[in-house]
Formats: structure tokens, sequence, C-alpha cells
């Protein structure tokens, strides 16, 4: 029997898809989305039904608006409801507050008058007025003194060490206000797959007419119009830029496009971009490309999609597949149909009359312009001279520019735009506020930048495996999720199942990647996003991913026993950790020539390219990215002493104990062990 899709029907019945689905739905039909297809027999029922009570129901624009209306508080009335949880959540009879909070702010949370809090303010000695922010001592004696029904809470602490989190504003959001907005896509997809093409090609048919000429590509997101409605496309080369922004946690991207060339299928980075839509629980579209090309298999990629849990609607399952050739412009308008499917059923709502909120993009030092970043702004409207805060970098907005290089004034929600005005840069991936004090993004900024250096100093390890134990028990964790990345695919192979075979009832080793190579930082990225644990086996990180493990507290733990490293998963399940020695490393030396010296063997002459090497630490030899060697320093030389330490930009000569196989451009790693007590 013949069948329709669902956003077909109602199309035809000139009525919302997610309503028909809820229409379906309450007639007990089966049907998940607007793409689902449903048999012509209940199509001609739902023409019935509509046609009859339609004339009335539709009859006036009036009442078509009204429609809209409703439709519209639906989405609002969800947002109300979850604030209305929220509060209720919060609900005791003390007010939780959390300083640095002004005397306005606070004599409006108790309901008292800012005059009194003053009055009484004085009477601790301080002269204030009302936009005097209180720090944590001078409040307590505040709350003291006044007797207010408040509890203190040091949020803003916690908040100001995580530069993606929002902070406490004033402003409330009235569900009321909220309005659609254009939705936010992310093309990803493997090297060469065709996403720029696919971009180009949108952006050169789609752009509205008058912009046409000046596409000028400042900015890394864009906007196009479709069938009178827009969609603000981010482009990531190579996929680094969403993998920073996932994993940071920004929800910026609602809908994500995964373009597979049907020559070549599914890759590495395919699956990367799938776990992290996956991760971040957004919508994904597959653009099955190249399907101009003589050896395209379509139907292949699709098996292959199904291995990962997609399987594409047309065999049954619920992944949106559309085969496009993005160079000969073919089945472009199909795909972006689905997208404004996709995005109609996702209810994308902002606010535009509300302080602005967004996620940098990008960001970087120019020259002449100073700190430019890009923003795509989520909600709100951002105007000029409005105070900025963002991760740990504030400003004022000085110039806005849109995507054609243009000077605007404003820029509302899903629009990209280009700031100046921030007084150092911020970092892609962090959040963007307005906020109504300047001196209050002044404080955060200077706290957040001091606790991003503690935190550096500390580089303690947020998800360790040591913790991981700590938070099963917490239910915190069920899973631990699990990065493998090794010298050879067999020991991928060997690792990745008996990991999988230390899966408990209470607790399930994910393998969420694996890979040959050394780890790097798409490696560290994706921990971060997906709360995992590297393992490296005879591999080492990279100096960047290691440093950004450090930043962001991935725990990556190297291996070149696979015993060892089953051992210690398995006890951080079973929490049996041991005090643990943890490796420090110290310094990364590159060697630059060899000498041979009678009756001590090879000696390497190098140059410290960060760090140091000490005459104690242990030294291991990696050669492109491969663990050659572990061991002990024989000798350590500056010139013809000999040294106890040297440090980074000097130049030395080390001799490494039982080892000749040395060769130049090798590098030279030494570390060290710190203590660390585990305590369960
Ligand atoms: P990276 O940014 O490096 O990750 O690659 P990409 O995914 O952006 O790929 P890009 O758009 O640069 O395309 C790679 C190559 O594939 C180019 O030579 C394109 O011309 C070609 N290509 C892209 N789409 C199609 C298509 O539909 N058909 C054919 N035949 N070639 C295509
Ligand atoms: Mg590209």
């Amino acid at each position: 029997m013949a069948k329709i899709r669902v956003y077909k029907l109602a199309d035809e019945l000139e009525m919302e898809s997610t309503e028909l689905v809820e229409v379906l739905k309450d007639l007990d039909i089966d049907v998940t989305s607007h793409m689902s297809t449903i048999e012509d027999d209940t199509a001609e029922l739902i023409r019935g039904m509509y046609q009859e009570t339609s004339p009335e129901e539709t009859a006036t624009e009036e009442e078509a608006v009204e429609a809209e209306k409703t439709a519209e508080k639906s989405s609002a009335e969800r947002v109300e409801e979850k604030e209305e949880k929220k509060e209720e959540d919060d609900d005791s009879s003390k007010i939780d507050i959390s300083p640095p909070i002004t005397v306005k702010e606070l004599a409006e949370k108790c309901g008292v008058a800012a005059n009194s809090l003053l009055k009484q303010l004085m009477n601790l000695g301080v002269m204030g007025n009302i936009n005097y922010s209180l720090d944590e001592d001078t409040l307590v004696s505040l709350i003291d003194e006044a007797s207010l029904p408040v509890t203190v809470t040091d949020e803003e602490e916690e908040l100001a060490v995580c530069s993606t989190q929002k902070v406490k504003t004033d402003f409330e959001d009235n569900p009321e206000d909220y309005r659609p907005r254009p939705p936010i896509v992310t093309v990803m997809g493997h090297v060469d797959h065709g996403k720029t093409t696919l971009l180009d090609v949108i952006r050169k048919t789609r752009v509205t007419e008058t912009e046409a000429g000046g596409i000028t590509q400042h900015i890394g997101a864009y906007q196009v119009q479709t069938d009178g409605k827009k969609i603000t496309f981010i482009d990531t080369p190579g996929h680094e830029a969403f993998t920073a922004m996932r994993a940071r946690g920004a929800q910026i991207t609602d809908i994500a496009i995964l373009v597979v060339a049907a020559d070549d299928g599914i890759m590495p980075q395919t699956i990367e971009a799938i776990n992290h839509a996956q991760a971040a629980e957004i919508p994904l579209l597959v653009a099955i490309n190249k399907i101009d090309k003589p050896n395209a298999q379509p139907d292949r990629v699709k098996q292959e999609l199904t291995e990962h849990g997609m399987v594409p609607e047309e065999w049954g399952g619920n992944t949106i597949c559309v085969e496009i050739s993005a160079l000969q412009g073919e089945n472009i308008s199909e795909l972006l149909e689905m997208v404004l499917l996709v995005a109609e059923m996702e209810e994308i709502v902002a606010n535009p009359n509300r302080p602005a909120e967004g996620v940098i993009i990008e960001a970087e030092l120019d020259k002449g312009r100073g700190p430019v970043a890009t923003v795509l702004i989520k909600n709100g409207t951002l105007e000029i001279g409005d105070s900025i805060l963002a991760g740990a970098s504030c400003g004022r907005v000085k110039a806005l520019i849109d995507e054609h290089g243009k000077r605007i004034k404003s820029a509302g929600p899903a629009t990209p735009v280009e700031i100046l005005g921030f007084s150092d840069v911020p970092a892609a991936g962090d959040l963007l506020q307005v906020l109504q004090d300047d001196r209050r993004a002044r404080d955060i900024s200077a706290e957040r930048k001091e606790e991003q250096h503690a935190a550096q100093l500390q580089s303690e390890s947020s998800i360790s495996l040591e913790d991981f134990y700590d938070q099963v028990q917490e239910g915190e964790i069920k899973e631990l999720n699990i990065i493998i990345k090794a010298d050879v695919q067999g020991s991928i192979e060997a690792l990745r199942e008996s990991l999988t075979m230390l899966s408990t009832d209470e607790v399930t080793v994910n393998i969420i990647h694996t890979g040959v190579g050394s780890i790097n930082e798409t490696d560290v990225n994706l921990a971060t996003a997906s709360q995992a644990i590297i393992l490296g086996f005879n591999v080492r990180p990279g100096l960047n991913a290691q440093q950004l493990a450090e930043k962001e507290g991935v725990d990556i733990k190297t291996y070149r026993i696979i015993y060892k490293a089953l051992e210690d998963i398995k006890d951080a399940m079973a929490g049996l950790l041991d005090p643990e020695l943890k490796e420090v490393v110290k310094g990364h030396a590159e060697v630059r020539d060899l000498f041979k010296v009678p009756d001590v063997g090879i000696v390497a002459g190098v140059y410290i390219k960060d760090g140091v090497v000490n005459r104690n630490h242990k030294i291991r030899v990696i050669r492109n990215g491969v663990v050659q060697h572990e061991g002990e320093i024989s000798s350590l030389k500056r010139f013809e002493n000999d040294a106890r330490e040297v440090k980074e930009g000097y130049e030395c000569g080390v001799g490494i104990a039982n080892y000749n196989d040395i060769k130049v451009g090798d590098i030279l790693e030494t570390y060290d062990y710190k203590e660390i007590k585990r305590t369960l």
C-alpha cells in the first residue's frame, strides 16, 4: 500500500508537523517524528477529519494567528514549567545568595529597602551606595546585622572556575517573550568528504541577492535563507572548532549534518563526529555526498551507518539520509528542507529582548584591532556599549561586524558576529554574557583568571581513574568511558576485547574511540566531552595534547604492558586502588646530534624544548609518538662538566643507561613520580 510522510500530509493540511504527530499519537498510530510514514488509508482518515473540521478551525486569518500563538505558547509554557520546577527545587525558607552581590540586588532579593541596608552597612563601618558590591565577609556581617533570611552560598566561586557556566544575572526570561529563532547547524565529517563544498554551494545559491556579491567570509559562521526561513551554519574546517566547543559543553549547535562521501564510506572522523553529536544529544542528519561519482555506493554508507547504531529511516530506523552531490548542487534543496523539518521538531526559540548570551566560536589578537572574537548569539540581542564577560575575559562592545564585514549596531539570536572591545582574547567555547554591571564583569573576570591560574598550577585531574570509583559509589557514573590509542591496531583489538569483558552489572566499560598513533588534542577534546579516560598503549601524548589534558583535567594513562592496564581499570572498577604514584612529566628535549663516547656509549646532544632535565629523572625515548625505551639517565653534561639539572632553552649531553639505539630527531621525555593518597 502507498505511504505518505507525516510532514507532507501536514503540509497538505496546512498544519505544523508537530501538531499532526500529536494528533496521530492520540489516535494510537505509531509515529515517532515528522519523517515517519503512514499508510494511505490512515492519511485519508486524517484528511477526512480535518476537511470536516478545518473550515471552522482555520477559517479566518485571525484564528490562524491565534493558533500560532497557542503553538508558540505551548513551547513557552514548557519553558515556564521548567523554570517553575527550578524555583520549586530552590524553594526553602531561606534565600540562597552568592557573593559578590550589590546592596541593591540584596535588597531586591530579600524584599527590604535598600536604604535600610545601607544604614546597617554604615553601622558596620562600611560607607557604600546601592551599587556597592558586597564581598563574602561583609555580606555575612550585614546579614547578621539586618537579620536577613539568607544563606550564603559560595556558588559564585565554583562558577568562576568554569568559564562556560552562566553567571547569575538579574534578568529573568518571561516565557511569553520567546520567539522562534533560526536553527544553528554544524557540518561535520571526515576530511575531504565535501563539507566545505557543501557549505559553498549552500552559500552561493542561498545567500540573499543583495549579499551575493560580497560573500567575504569574515567569520566561520553565516546565515542563509531558504523558503523564507533562516538557517545559521557553522563552518568547522577540520572538526577542531566543533570538538573544542563540544568539549566545553557549549550547547551551541541545534542540529548536525554529517557529511559522508559515498565513494569512501565511514571513516575515523565520521565516527568521531557521530560520537560528538551523540554525546551532545543533538539530532544528526546524514548527507551522503559525491553520489555523482561513478564509484559511489550510497547503500554501503547506509549499511555502515547501521553498524554504528544509525539506521536510515527508509530502512525502518530514524536516521534521515539525503543523497547529494555538493559539487553538482544536486538534492541540496531536499537537504535544507530536512534541516528545516528537524528544526521544526526541535522548537528552537529565544527571547530577542534581553541581554545577549552567546558562545565564542573563535577569537584572535588582531594587530590593528586588538582582541577580536567571533560570537554566535544564542539568546537576546547584543548591542554596542554592552558590558560583556566571556570566560576570564571582559570588556565593552565597541563595534559589531557581521559576516559580510559590515558594521552593525546590534545582533539578535542565531546571528554570528565579530566583537571588538574585549580587554583580552577569550577562548573558543567560552560562554558570552552581557552583564548589567561593568564592575561585576571585571570582578568575575579577575576571579576566573586567578582560578584558572591556580587550576593550572595544581593540574590535578578531575576525571581521573582514581576519582572514578568514588563517582560510581555516589551514583554519578555508571559507565567508564575509555579512549584507546596504541602503536598498532592489534594492541587496540586486544585491549578493546579484554576491557569490554571487565564490564559488570553495575559498571559498564565503554570504548568510545580507538586509534593508532600518538595521543593528540582531538582525543583529549573527545575525552573532555565524554568524560573519558585516555589509555595509551606504547604511545605518548604530544606536547599540546599533554598541556590540554592538564588544563582540562583529562586523565591520560600510558602503559607498555597490557595486563597492567587491565589491572588498573579493574582496580578502579572494584575500588581497590592503592595509593598511587602519579607520573609527572618534567620536560622534553630533542636529540640534535649523537656522540660516541668510549667506555660510555652513545651520548645524545639535545636541546631542551620545555621543562628541565635532571640527573635523577627517569627518561623515555619517543620516536614519532611511539615509546622506544624507558629507563634511567646515566650521564648529564653541560659542555664538559657534569650537570645536576639543565633548563629549557639550553643544550646538553644526555647518556641513557643501557640504551644506545638513539636517533637524531628522537624526543627525550623526562619524568618523575609524585605520590597521590587514595581516600575511599
Ligand atoms: P576538509 O575541510 O579538509 O575536512 O574537507 P572537506 O570535507 O571540506 O572537503 P572539500 O569540500 O574540501 O572537498 C574535498 C574534495 O572533494 C574537493 O576536491 C571537492 O571538489 C570534492 N567534492 C566535494 N563534493 C563533491 C561531490 O559531490 N562530488 C564530487 N565528485 N566531488 C566532490
Ligand atoms: Mg573543508
